[in-house]
């Protein structure tokens, strides 16, 4: 694996990577992405493989441009429309009808595909060198916490991938927000970057059937991939209302703090996901703040509820499945 800065020249040796069937990391402004050429099922098999991913969680495909949609998916419905204009580039994904052209191992066998034009000008310039469109899930092993910088891959997934393009820290932090349209019903299938009330704003009201951290293992996920358990450090995570109501049993507990706790609190480690309480810092604070902690050598990690309005709700979401560490077997 190497580990370059995101300049042109580096760009083009990962799109020619990507063309030749290999995997590249490379930044998003969501999260860090393992990207491969959706077209070719050998190389998307590769992220499976380095992801230690099962093969029923569906990938999403990531384009530069809106005119190459119709290689992916078969057309936009009005509503989609709508949201590919106001929201493209940026954290929004949309599952649409599969194109024939999209292998099956994409999509996890799905009629469906789900499609997402980022944001980050380097994420966009790969995809343009690389002349396909590319599908890409965040780059850390299956069910461990996301990366927003390059050095949270290398970690975790350095021997395994062809290059990490490093392009700094992602600004956004939070992995996109993902919606479906049925006959022109909007449902949610996973809050993220993009708050749900920015997009209820451009049309209307949208179901929720987001599967969340006490959805039954009995339940069928409409998407195999909203498992209840993810985004989790090796370390255990407790959610707290309060932090004056812990009692440190273990010796060795870190925090995980919405913003500036009360002082001489009896934490080994303490981290602020805001100092001033800012919604948009604290998502984008959250997944570096775990790896920090999770590198700390701590017994238990605390972490305190946000509020759930915004990005909040996204935050929360990662932090209760993160704290379900019973449900590591749910598959
Ligand atoms: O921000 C992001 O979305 C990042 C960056 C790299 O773009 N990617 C990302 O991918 O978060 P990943 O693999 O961690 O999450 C993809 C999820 C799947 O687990 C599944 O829930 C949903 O997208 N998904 C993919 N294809 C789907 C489909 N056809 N129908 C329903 N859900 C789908
Ligand atoms: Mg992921």
């Amino acid at each position: 694996m190497i580990e370059l800065p995101a300049n042109k020249a580096n760009i083009k040796k990962a799109a020619e990577i990507i063309k030749s069937g290999g995997l590249v990391a490379f930044p998003t402004e969501t999260v860090y992405g393992l990207g491969a050429n959706a077209f070719n099922p050998i190389a998307v098999s590769k992220i499976f493989e380095a992801k230690k991913r099962p093969f029923f969680d569906p990938l999403i495909v990531h384009i530069a441009t809106i005119s190459t949609i119709g290689e992916i998916a078969d057309g936009l419905d009005p509503i989609e429309t709508k949201l590919a204009e106001t929201f493209w580039p940026g954290p929004l994904t949309l599952v649409l009808p599969k194109h024939n052209s999209i292998p099956d191992i994409v999509t996890a066998g799905l009629p469906t595909v789900a499609v997402r034009m980022p944001a980050n000008e380097i994420a966009r310039e790969l995809i343009l060198e690389a002349g396909v469109p590319v599908a890409a899930p965040s780059a850390n092993l299956f069910g461990r916490v996301s990366p927003t910088e390059a050095r949270h891959v290398a970690n975790q997934l350095g021997k395994n991938i062809d290059m990490i393009l490093d392009g700094g820290k992602c600004e956004i932090g939070m992995e996109s927000t993902i919606l479906k349209i049925e006959d022109g019903v909007p449902f949610l299938l996973r809050y993220g970057g993009l708050p749900i009330e920015e997009i209820e704003k451009t049309i209307g009201k949208v179901n929720r059937i987001v599967y969340t951290a006490d959805t039954k293992r009995t339940d069928t996920p409409e998407s195999p991939g909203q498992l209840t358990y993810h985004y989790s450090p090796l370390t255990q995570l407790i959610l707290i209302d309060d932090i004056k109501s812990i009692k440190i049993e273990k010796t060795k507990a870190g925090l995980l703090a919405f913003t500036h706790p009360q002082k001489d609190l009896p934490f080994e480690k303490i981290e602020i996901l805001s100092g001033t309480g800012n919604m948009r810092e604290a998502a984008a604070n959250l997944f570096s703040c775990l790896h920090k902690l999770d590198s700390s050598n701590l017994d238990i990690i605390y972490a305190e509820k946000v509020p759930e309005e915004g990005l909040g709700k996204a935050i929360m979401d990662r932090l209760t499945k993160a704290a379900k560490k019973d449900n590591l077997n749910f598959y």
